[in-house]
């Protein structure tokens, strides 16, 4: 239903006095794409999504929608649809007029609002709250409010800044299922702001990851999740295991590592340049067990337990000093010495930063 745009492209520069917001944040944004801008909380997620609302003039840098520039244009003209954390409804308007409020605006007959913001509220799963106020919904029907409010004008691109952060757990994991399904059945084209790496793996064609201002890496899920491309995004992403290494050969797609008690295999990688490099694993992919005489196989002692539920996560201190990370359904105990496997495929070769 709404229009769709088939790009944004953007290339954004904000610095507030000698503080760099925004350093030259490239990007290009196709149709009906979601879009997430991930980082930890002072990342500059908010303020480009504000510019590119048209909320927060830039300091250098453009923005072409379907190669028109927009940077002069003010948000109402933008055509552009913006859902915020804390909800921002009319509190003294009903359900119904706060989702009427853009098309009363536009001055449209009584009986389209009508329809409109009825056929709305059905989507979001309101119906039947048009005369409730804001005051009088939990915090998940009123971040629906502001959804419905925002899509009954047809925008050409959506943008949510972190629209689910004060909700609880649960209802959480709910919304960003309904935001989704919105997005997918509606056609949108939206960007999405949030510091939860599971919420933007689970919603995301594509996720953008920041830090201070600073685009770190672009890729899908999968990409973010399996093939992070320096220490600050395995890091966000759930890594738990960091090891310096040095570089020692190259062989048949796989190199070795030699770091302090550990000799590693794992795939080569053209992002390393040089021997010192950082492998990495996520606890999930460590296993117990293991032959002496395998690849990556390391002995160490259980130095603490993390209960988590069905899993545990523990931390094993191999000779030498270093400790890794494993989660398993395993159960080990505090002072048990164990054998653990680091697959060669699930070690993620990166940089060494300076
Ligand atoms: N109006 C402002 N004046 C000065 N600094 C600001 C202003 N707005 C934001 N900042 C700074 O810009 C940085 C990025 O902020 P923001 O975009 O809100 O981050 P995020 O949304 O990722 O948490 C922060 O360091 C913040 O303090
Ligand atoms: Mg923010």
């Amino acid at each position: 239903m709404a229009d769709s745009i088939q790009s944004l492209r953007f290339s954004i520069t904000k610095r507030y006095g000698a503080k760099t917001v925004l350093a030259g944040l490239p990007l290009e944004i196709k149709g009906r794409e979601f879009v997430t801008f991930l980082g930890p909380s002072g990342c500059g997620k908010s303020t480009a999504l504000g510019i590119v609302a048209g909320l927060i003039p830039p300091t250098e840098g453009e923005i072409f929608l379907d190669g028109q520039r927009i940077e002069h244009l003010l948000p109402e003209k933008r055509g552009f649809g913006m859902v915020f954390q804390n909800y921002a409804l009319f509190a003294h308007l009903t359900v119904f007029d706060n989702v009427a409020f853009g098309l009363s605006l536009q001055r449209r007959p009584a009986d389209e609002i009508k329809r409109r913001v009825l056929e709305m509220l059905g989507l979001v799963r309101l119906a039947g709250y048009e005369e409730r106020y804001p005051g009088q919904l939990s915090g998940g029907q009123q971040q629906r409010v502001a959804i419905a409010r925002a899509l009954v004008l047809h925008p050409r691109l959506m943008l949510f800044d972190e629209p689910l952060s004060n909700l609880d757990a649960k209802l959480r994991v709910e919304m960003r299922t309904e935001i989704k399904q919105l997005h997918t059945r509606l056609g949108l084209t939206s960007i999405y702001v949030t510091h939860d790496q599971a919420e933007a793996l689970s919603l995301s064609d594509r996720i953008v990851v920041l830090r201070e201002g600073v685009l770190m890496q672009v890729g899908t899920p999968q990409e973010i999740h399996d093939r992070p491309k320096n220490v600050f995004v395995a890091d966000f992403m759930g890594f738990r295991n960091f090891f310096d290494v040095d570089l020692r050969q190259t062989s048949a797609g796989f190199v070795e590592g030699v770091g302090k008690g550990m000799t590693l295999r794992a795939r080569a990688s053209e992002i390393v340049g040089g021997s010192a490099a950082v492998m990495a694993i996520r606890p999930e992919d460590v296993r117990f067990g293991g032959a002496a005489d395998d690849a990556n196989v390391l002995r160490g002692k259980v130095e603490l337990v993390e209960y988590l539920g069905r899993e545990q996560e523990s931390a094993i201190v191999i000779e030498g000093g270093q400790r890794i990370w494993v989660r398993t359904t395993d159960k080990v105990s505090v002072g048990d010495t164990v054998a653990v496997t680091l697959p060669p495929d699930k070690l993620v070769l990166l940089p060494r930063e300076g």
